[in-house]
């Protein structure tokens, strides 16, 4: 367990008039937002070029883990490593640490449509915003599995403690799914709003826009005001603004209809790790002068002192991802502390360890027929090295624990 502290068009940033004022159906046609910015290559997008963006440290560490494991992979990784860097390396004069960050939109987003291709979850949304994704190691789509079940249960605890009055803001968003799927699951929720660099949710727009299904799920009848970069449809909101920036999210929060009284629930999977310590507290401080009521789900990296640690931070590196927010990633205490230290009523982490453990006991040996796994001790390491960290404010959340599935 776990220590617990008391206490369309090229992607570009829209005016709030210009967000406001266009009204736009499913028919619309634009032209796909290129995964990074402006001028950069085509051959970003090409598989020979980029042989696998993997940001993730969990992909690149696979190789790394086998490698240790067994000697014999030790050549053929090194030299796959090798190319992956040199391509990274590159691409560095290229590609802003900015745009590398954004770029792990895609990797996350490909390795859950893999697992879910698979039958580790069921996700008939995931398919339309990820045309195309290889078979990822049944490691990594161990882990998807366990991070997505984790965070689904701790935002069912929040539903169930809140009610049908009460909102959801994702931080770092991607293309995550979780709206279409609370959704079908009858789940009623006063608003939904998800933000991300402004060029991670125009490519998000273009394809909710060209989607029926999509589309259909936020309930408007195909009315949806929209920018190149924003939507806002029924209790829908999706807007692109950088999160170390607080004027820009208030600002943004105001225009998704956000309730600062309703309870709230702020989610973010692998994002806080990439922004600096200084900003992340703004972000938080301010949730709390804000906010009269709310949770956060945090999942991302933790132990990074340790060798395998070490290991995840230079993979990352590598791809040119600032790892700014690291500090926090060092232990549960320093993620708890993230929150309590700006005033948050309580805290509690759990790695990856006792989420996994904590899962349905069936589900759990569901999936793990679903592939063979020979390499059981990589992914222990791996969930040693990534937590869930809950926060609240209020204390109708503070009871909120890790636990079987009994409610
Ligand atoms: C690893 S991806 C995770 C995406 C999604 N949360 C998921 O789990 O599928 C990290 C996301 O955080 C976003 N992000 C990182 N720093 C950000 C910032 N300063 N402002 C807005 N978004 C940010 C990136 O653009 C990217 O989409």
């Amino acid at each position: 367990m776990t220590p617990s502290r008391q206490r369309s068009s090229p992607p570009s940033s829209s005016s709030p008039a210009q967000t406001g004022s266009k009204r736009a159906t499913r028919t619309l046609s634009v032209t796909p937002p290129n995964r990074s910015r402006s001028n950069t290559p085509d051959r970003i997008e090409s598989p020979e070029w980029f042989p696998a963006a993997r940001p993730e440290p969990q992909l690149l560490l696979r190789d790394i883990g086998a490698a240790t494991a067994r000697p014999s992979l030790l050549a053929r990784l090194t030299r796959k490593s090798k190319k992956r860097t040199l391509a990274c390396l590159s691409l560095l004069d290229e590609m802003s640490s900015d745009e590398a960050v954004q770029s792990t939109n895609d990797d996350a987003s490909e390795c859950k449509r893999s697992a879910v291709r698979l039958g580790y979850w069921q996700d008939d949304y995931i398919q339309i915003l990820v045309r195309n994704s290889e078979k990822k190691p049944p490691e990594i789509n161990r882990g998807y599995f366990a991070r997505t079940e984790g965070v689904n249960l701790f935002i069912k605890k929040f539903l169930k403690v809140s009610g049908d009055k009460c909102q959801i803001i994702s931080f770092g968003a991607g293309f995550d799914t979780l709206y279409w799927r609370l959704r079908e699951a009858q789940f009623k929720i006063e608003n939904f709003t998800e933000i991300d660099f402004p060029s991670v949710t125009a490519r998000k727009c273009y394809t909710i826009k060209r989607s029926k299904v999509l589309l259909d799920g936020l309930g408007t009848d195909g009315e949806v005001r929209l920018s190149s970069t924003e939507l806002h449809g029924g209790n829908y909101h999706l807007v692109g603004a950088d999160l170390r920036n607080l004027n820009e999210v208030a600002t943004k929060l105001r225009e998704s209809e956000v309730n600062f009284n309703l309870p709230t629930l702020f989610l973010s999977e692998c994002v806080l790790v990439y922004i600096e310590s200084s900003s992340v507290s703004n972000l938080l401080s301010w949730i709390m002068s804000r906010f009269t009521s709310c949770m956060f789900i945090n999942y991302e990296q933790v132990n990074m002192c340790d060798r395998f640690g070490e290991i995840m931070l230079e993979n990352l590196r590598a791809r040119g991802c600032p790892l700014s927010g690291v500090d926090a990633c060092r232990s549960l205490d320093t993620q708890t502390n993230r929150f309590i230290s700006t005033n948050w009523d309580g805290a509690k982490a759990w790695t990856m360890v006792d989420i996994y453990n904590a899962i349905d006991p069936c589900e759990r040996h569901r999936i793990e027929k679903i592939e063979l796994l020979d390499e059981q001790e990589l992914l222990t390491q791996l969930f040693q090295h990534y937590c869930i960290c809950v926060a609240w404010k209020g204390h109708v959340f503070s009871s909120i624990a890790l636990s079987d599935y009994d409610d």
